[in-house]
This record gives C-alpha cells, structure tokens and sequence, in this order.
C-alpha cells in the first residue's frame, strides 16, 4: 500500500487528509472510497486518459483509493494528483519515500498536464507550519513561493515530475516576484472637488477605524469618496496579505492573479442576499464581508438592502468574524472590514434641493431613514451629509492633494493609537474607553449636556467618545478638548 498526503478545506480551515491506495490481484477495478463527491468520482476516468497519455497504463488489478478520514466530506479536483501518484508510488514506478514529505495537490488534464486549483496558498501556509513540502500545478508556484522556508515544486504535466523524482529531470523551483511590492498605490482625494467636510470624515474614518454613513443626494460623489478609502488606510503587512489573499484563493475570487497587495474593495449590490453577503448557502461559503477582510465594505444605497441582510451584519461588525452554520457545514470566516455606506436622503434623491424637491418632502425622508435599524445607524461612529458640488468647485483647477489628509498622516495617526492602546479607536473595548481617552471636564461637560438634550443611547455615547479621541489624536493632544468632542457631535448626523 503506498500512502501520499493532501488536504482538505472546511472553510478557511486546512485539514490534513492521507490518500492511501491499495493494489491487490482480483477482477480489474478502480475505486475511490472515503466520502468523495462527484467531482472527485470522476478523477478516476481523469487519471485513466492522464496514465495512457504518457504511456503508462492502469495495471489489471483491484485498484482501492481511501481518502482518510472517511468520516468527511471531500470536495474539490485537487484531489487528481495524490491520487495519481500514489499510484504510482503502489506500481512502484516512483519510490514512495521520495514523495511522503510533501502535500500533493493538483487538477489532472487528459493529457497529463497538471491544471491550476484554488486554495495554494492556504495549503502552503500549512505545509511551512507541519514541516512539509508541496507538489502543485506549475500555475501556482508563484503563489505558493509567497510563502518563506518552505521547498516547492510545481511540475507542468505528470512526465514532469515522475522523471525529476526518478533523476532524469530537474524541476527548478518557483519564485516569487515580490520585489513588485507596490507602494505608488495612487488614487487621491484631490480629483473630488468639494466636499471639505466629507473629505475629512472620510480621513477620520481611516485614522481611528470608524464606521461612515454618507448620506447626500445623487451625483454628489459619495461613491467617489468611497473608492478612495482603500487608498487612505495603509498597506497591507505581508502577513494580512497572506490572510486576504488565501481567503481569495480557496474561494477561487483571485481572477488570474498571484496575489493580493492591496486592501480589497467590495461593493455587493442592494439585491443581494443574506447568504451572499453575510456567507451561507448550502455548503457555508464566506459572503462579501469577509472578502472585504482588512478592506473595506461598501453598501451603496444603503436603505434599499433588505432589513435581515443588514441586521447580519450587526454581529460581525462587533466581533470581526462570522460563524456560518448549515445543516451538514459550519465553518468561521473572519470579517473584519471597514463599513462605508451611502444613501441618498429620500427615495428621489432630491430632499433638500430648493429647486428639485417633490410633493412627498420632507415626510419622504423620514421614512427613507426609518428603513435602518437604530442598532445598525449606531454602529456608524462618522455620519456626514454631502451637499451638491458649488460650480465654483468644479471649474476650479486640481491641484495635488493637500498632505493633511494623506496616507502618510493617516499611518501616524494610527502609530500613536497603537502605541497607546494597541488597537484603534474604532475598536476600544469599554474597558480600554476608561483607561485611554482622557477628557478634558469642558469636553465632558458638552458631551454630558448633548447627552442630556438629545438622549443619547448608551452606545452613542461611548461612539462619540472614541471618534473625539481619533480627533484629538490628529492634533497631537494628549487629552480630548472642547473642541475635539464639539467635532466629533457635529459627525453625527441622525443623532438628534
Ligand atoms: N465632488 C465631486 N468632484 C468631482 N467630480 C464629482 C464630484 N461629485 C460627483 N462627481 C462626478 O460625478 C460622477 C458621479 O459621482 P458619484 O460618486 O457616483 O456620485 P454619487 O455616488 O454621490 O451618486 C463622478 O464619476 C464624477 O465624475
Ligand atoms: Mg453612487
């Protein structure tokens, strides 16, 4: 019997699977047992055509392939290529202790060439932690050569790597080209003209980690400002990058790239469902929010989402990750993205424009805002409307974007936050409020009397708090001031 190792996916999770394959004299069979799904039945007609192509064939025995443990279900056509070896480690045609320190994983053409499969780079990842080395398709080496100390071959087509096993050959291994790291990722502020107040929510927003509701009608540019976030919050560390880019890759979102460099952006249409962006459906995949983990999300006409499609987000934007649970599948995605939403300030948009406005204002507005859920409007720590671009701003020349809200200012703002307390702002939990934001009594004393007026929730109350702090933090103060917490009341609209 020859045994040869894999691996299989629950969710983000990689699970070590051992392929083990017997061949005993008896009437000719090929069978694959251990919990495989369709996919994975047909590897066998797969590796029959593969074998005949390159001159070898099945031997005219009992053939038996386990995928162990046979408890669970096995999906996925990277299967092909344990299964092809070990057969060929059991036809003793490979010597088998040249293959056991490495996790095999590839798609099998019938030519014999080796086709791409998703989820390399999570395999790699496992393979560097266990000690081991990976076999995969040679048009996945790039990505897995991301991964440090770890000996990688990615063969062409089978002849490829029987002949580098039996020394005939030498696989030369992939490298990685990650000297294009990179670091002009340019879209600015500067194109959007205006909207000063936007601008600097917007630039809060990415300083302290808050939440940002734009709310304005059409045209105005919220889905402008919102595109630009990306490019405000600081590169990704190699580590988050990995972390995105194997999300991506197992759930085959990578599009023809190696790997991901930049903070993702998702805008998931208001039709979607619960599933699609929360995560779900019959096999518990992840939904947008955690494709949007360590970027951003964006929900564009926020009100027309549908009232349980929203109130799914609630819980992943408190803990950062979202359990999904289906009757045979549960799996743990993490979701830990920034929320931008826009929407328009009533069903026409108009609300407000002296000259534009329908019969329906301003009740229409009211009822517009009453779609979202108090809970979901109060975890939007900034919530500004933009106003209609003056000509006068449009007609003006660009010039460069202005340095104070720039990427560079926005990663010192973050240093100090993070040598405080560790994390951002956004993130406080309401013991580190007590211990880190220091307020001035002037400032307590107007947040108090706000509080008082307008009946703040409990909630709101500390919210406004740590975006006063993120405010305080641009200015270098040690404590919040006055006009810090005066700031941080003004960015949230709806409150009152
Ligand atoms: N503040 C602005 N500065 C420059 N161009 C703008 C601005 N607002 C809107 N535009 C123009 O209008 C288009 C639509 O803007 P968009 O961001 O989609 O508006 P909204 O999402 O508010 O409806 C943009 O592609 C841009 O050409
Ligand atoms: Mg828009």
């Amino acid at each position: 019997m020859a045994r040869v190792k894999t691996i299989a996916f629950q969710g983000l999770q990689v699970l070590p699977i051992d392929v083990q394959v017997q061949i005993a004299s008896g009437l000719p069979s090929f069978n694959i047992v251990g919990l495989p799904d369709k996919s994975i039945a047909e590897s066998r007609e797969r590796i029959r055509s593969a074998l005949t192509s390159i001159g070898l064939g099945l031997p005219s025995e009992r053939i038996t392939v386990n995928l162990s443990p046979a408890d669970l279900l096995k999906e996925g056509s990277h299967y092909d290529l344990p299964i092809v070896m070990g057969i060929l480690s059991a036809m003793q045609i490979l010597p088998i202790k040249h293959i056991e320190s490495f996790i095999l994983a590839g798609e099998i053409a019938l030519d014999g060439s080796i086709a791409k499969v998703s989820g390399v780079l999570a395999i790699a990842l496992h393979c560097a932690k266990n000690g081991l080395g990976l076999i995969c398709p040679f048009g996945n080496g790039a990505e897995a050569a991301y991964v440090e100390n770890l000996s990688v071959l990615a063969p062409h087509d089978l002849l490829s790597i029987i002949n580098h096993f039996k020394g005939t050959f030498q696989l030369t291994p992939p490298t990685c080209p990650s000297t294009i790291w990179p670091s002009n990722l340019s879209e600015n502020l500067s194109e959007i003209r205006g909207q000063a107040l936007a601008k600097r929510a917007l630039f809060l927003a990415a300083c302290g980690h808050h939440h940002l509701l734009l709310c304005g009608p059409p045209g105005t540019g919220k889905s402008m400002l919102a595109n630009r976030l990306p490019f405000l919050l600081p590169p990704l560390s190699k580590m988050e990058a990995l972390v995105v880019t194997a999300i991506h890759s197992i759930f085959g979102q990578l599009k023809g790239r190696d790997f991901l460099f930049e903070r993702p952006f998702r805008s998931p249409h208001h039709s979607c469902s619960q599933a699609a962006l929360v995560g779900g459906g019959p096999k518990a995949r992840p939904g947008e929010i955690s494709l949007a983990h360590c970027g951003v999300l964006f929900l564009d006409e926020l009100p027309e989402f549908s009232h349980h499609t929203l109130e799914a987000l609630r819980q992943p934007l408190e803990t950062g990750e979202i359990s999904v649970s289906r009757a045979n599948a549960r799996a743990i995605y993490p979701a830990k993205f920034h929320l931008v939403a826009a929407m328009n300030p009533c069903p026409c948009g108009h609300l407000g424009n002296t000259r534009k406005q329908c019969h329906k204002a301003p009740l229409c507005g009211e009822r517009y805002l009453k779609r979202l859920s108090g809970p979901l409007l109060d975890r939007f720590d900034i919530r500004v409307d933009v106003k209609p671009v003056e000509v006068e701003d449009l007609l003006r020349p660009v010039i460069s974007s202005s340095p104070e809200l720039s990427v560079e200012r926005v990663i010192e703002v973050q240093r100090i936050q993070r040598k405080r307390q560790g994390v951002l702002n956004g993130e406080l939990s309401l013991k580190q409020i007590e211990e880190h934001i220091r307020m001035h009594s002037s400032a307590l004393s107007l947040l108090v009397s706000a509080s008082e007026r307008f009946g703040l929730s409990a909630r709101s109350f500390q919210r406004i708090r740590k975006l006063a702090r993120t405010i305080a933090d641009v200015e270098e103060s040690q404590d919040v001031e006055r006009h810090h917490m005066a700031e941080a009341l003004g960015l949230r609209t709806y409150e009152y």
